[in-house]
């Protein structure tokens, strides 16, 4: 057919203007499809986009914008690259999104990896308010001050580590307040004192790890009743 076309170009001249013409489809073709994708691109919920961006300004480190929180959209690039995950060489910080909310339209972080950068200092409020979360790793720094209770907001989380740390204080309550905690690490984080009796409730654990902290008073029965557990 494209042949037929050719031969019936009677000259050069009108070859290139069909050539160029045609060329001109194509690329509007993709533009329109380009913008369309643009337009059905979910975004990142408000508050968690304020919450990550003072987080991350108060820690000092941000995305490195190649890879994600392209043009100011933390869910962006590899934050939404099912290929990429929390991890994976070469991402750090780094965070994962989930873009299924409101048809589809909206983002949650999920997902949050700080670690072994030197953040020092306080653990700001701003952490709390991202309850998406569901693994959150901010291992080998330098954080200090107690954990604050508000680790209670975070009522999705599985997965989190604040190991090798300089935080202080007594584990809190809270923590036990976490039905979906499923593995706790917390070697080396300078936290001590009781095991809070909340943790009876944390029936989901399958490991916790607790190596070279002071932990006082005895090992509570509860932890008979935390029945998929596999390592302590
Ligand atoms: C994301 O990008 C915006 C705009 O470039 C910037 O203001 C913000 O600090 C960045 N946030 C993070 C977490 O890197
Ligand atoms: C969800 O989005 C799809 C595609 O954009 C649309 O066809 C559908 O009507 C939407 N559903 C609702 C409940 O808004
Ligand atoms: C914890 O969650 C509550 C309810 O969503 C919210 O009002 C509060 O600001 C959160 N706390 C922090 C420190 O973000
Ligand atoms: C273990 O769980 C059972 C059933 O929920 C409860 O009755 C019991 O008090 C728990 N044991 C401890 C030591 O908390």
């Amino acid at each position: 057919m494209y042949y037929n076309h050719i031969m019936l170009m009677k000259a050069p001249a009108s070859l290139s203007v069909f050539v160029c013409l045609y060329v001109i489809c194509i690329l509007l073709e993709v533009l329109v499809l380009n913008v369309a994708q643009t337009q059905a691109q979910a975004t990142t919920a408000p508050n968690e986009v304020k919450a990550l961006n003072a987080l991350y300004e108060k820690w000092g480190i941000s995305a490195n914008q190649n890879q994600w929180n392209i043009s100011g959209e933390p869910c962006s690039g590899a934050a939404i690259d099912d290929s990429i995950s929390i991890g994976t060489d070469g991402y750090n910080p780094f965070i994962k999104c989930d873009c299924s909310y409101n048809n589809k339209t909206l983002c949650h972080i999920t997902e949050m990896q700080v670690y072994s950068l030197q953040v020092d200092g306080v653990i700001p409020d701003e952490l709390w308010s991202l309850n998406f979360l569901t693994n959150l790793n901010v291992g080998l720094n330098l954080l200090s001050v107690p954990l604050s209770p508000s680790v209670s907001n975070l009522t999705a989380i599985k997965y989190l580590n604040f190991g090798i740390n300089t935080l202080s204080g007594q584990l809190p309550k809270e923590l036990g307040t976490l039905p979906e905690l499923t593995v706790l690490y917390m070697d080396s984080s300078g936290v001590s004192g009781e095991i809070p009796s909340t943790f009876a409730n944390l029936r989901n654990l399958e490991s916790v790890w607790a190596f070279d902290i002071e932990l006082t008073g005895r090992i509570p029965d509860f932890i008979g009743n935390w029945s998929n557990l596999k390592s302590l």
